[in-house]
């Protein structure tokens, strides 16, 4: 492992901002050193009742980031399994004194065993990878398995759910599987930018992977629903 890795795995045990699930095969939590149960707490964790969003595959964190800086009156939740990635966006929400943003790192996979069924409001999935090839079609963060995952894990109630997207591929593939199953969709752009200054100001947030594949001439596309 690079020492760049090593020391910002060594920081993310000193940020009060960073849950850790170091064994994949558990569901034990730790923020630095501590153990800690998270599981059913995380509106103790932040102090308020106020609704909480989690951002999937999240990276480096900016949507997370940024959607707390325009949203105070919600909290939000950056997931992902790696961690010098989570590390920049805990270190930048540390910086600006947010306290309505926290980094969970773990796999998605093993989301229920980290939130009770009615503790996330929304969920936002921005620039998964698209695994193009068709025997990994099962690791898409759209699949019917993880949205099986979602399903089951968030089963109190529909909610809403947003896609961002660079790669058109995968694009079509999500809205086959939510068309399939009968799911909502609430809004569908492709090219979003297209629509200039008809989209909100969230969808124009713009994170580390969205702006490398804007630059390569990729179009990037939207779908929220319901489930
Ligand atoms: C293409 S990157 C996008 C990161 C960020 N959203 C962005 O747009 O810059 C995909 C991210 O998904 C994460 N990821 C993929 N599969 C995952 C899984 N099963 N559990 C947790 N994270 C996963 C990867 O670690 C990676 O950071």
């Amino acid at each position: 492992m690079s020492k760049g890795k090593l020391e910002k795995f060594k920081e993310l045990e000193s940020m009060s901002n960073v849950f850790q699930n170091h064994r994949f095969d558990d569901a034990v939590v730790v923020q630095g050193l501590e153990e800690v149960e998270v599981k059913g707490r995380w509106h103790e964790i932040f102090g308020n009742h106020n609704p909480i969003v989690l951002e999937l595959a999240c990276g480096r964190g900016e949507y997370s980031v940024q959607m707390a800086k325009n949203n105070s009156a919600k909290n939000f939740i950056g997931i992902d399994i790696k961690g010098n990635r989570i590390h920049l966006g805990a270190k930048m929400a540390l910086e600006e004194n947010l306290n309505n943003v926290a980094f969970l790192r773990t796999r998605i996979e093993k989301i229920q065993s980290f939130f009770n069924s009615n503790e996330v409001d929304e969920i936002w999935i921005t620039f998964p990878d698209p695994f193009p090839r068709f025997p990994d079609r099962k690791n898409r963060l759209i699949s019917p398995k993880f949205l099986d995952i979602y399903r089951q894990a968030f089963c109190d109630r529909r909610r809403t759910y947003h896609l961002k997207t660079d790669n058109y591929g995968l694009f079509r593939y999500a809205l086959g599987v939510l068309d399939g199953r009968g799911y909502t969709i609430q809004t569908c752009l492709e090219d979003i930018y297209h629509y200039d200054k008809k989209i909100s100001d969230i969808l124009k947030i713009q994170t580390y992977y969205e702006v490398l594949h804007q630059n390569q001439g990729a179009k990037i596309n939207y779908v929220s629903w319901t489930m």
